[in-house]
């Protein structure tokens, strides 16, 4: 079935090493389904650090750049392209704050994060940037 996918409608997320180490990937999809957002592309896959660095690009020159590198490269991640409407603001809200000490009761950091770096899971910050991110990971013939 082809879905007709609307500028807004789209987000893009990386469920991060510590949360598939910890075993909590099948949590954390339940939680994002239930929120109504349809997963549309989903892939498990291990960056490089090299890979990493490209992704968190606009990031480079912030402190904590190299160790959020590290950090991604160190484990498996799931890639996931994810559809609903204000798709973007409303999946911010559902994952919380970037440090979980901070995140409200309910989110999926205040639920699964162990600390700022190990924060479970990542959400796009843009509609731009999430076709971009979203690109960064799957074809268009991967996108259902
Ligand atoms: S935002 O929304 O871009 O302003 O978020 P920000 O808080 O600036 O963080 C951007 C990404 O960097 C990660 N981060 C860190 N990693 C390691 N150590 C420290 N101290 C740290 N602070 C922020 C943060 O988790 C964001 O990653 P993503 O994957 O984009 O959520």
């Amino acid at each position: 079935q082809k879905h007709k996918i609307m500028a807004g409608n789209r987000t893009f997320s990386m469920i991060k090493p510590d949360a598939v180490q910890a075993g909590n990937t099948g949590a954390i999809l339940k939680m994002i389904e239930e929120a109504g957002f349809r997963i549309s592309a989903m892939r498990m896959t291990k960056l490089s650090k090299q890979r990493a660095g490209q992704f968190y690009a606009v990031h480079k020159e912030r402190p904590f750049y190299n160790d959020l590198c590290e950090y991604m490269s160190s484990g498996h991640i799931v890639a996931l392209i994810l559809e609903k409407e204000n798709a973007v603001a409303d999946f911010r809200k559902l994952i919380g704050a970037t440090d979980p000490a901070k995140a409200e009761e309910g989110t999926i950091r205040k639920l699964f994060a162990k600390s700022i770096e190990a924060n479970a899971i990542h959400g796009s910050d843009s509609d731009e940037n999430a076709e971009i991110e979203a690109a960064f990971f799957f074809s268009k013939m991967q996108q259902y």
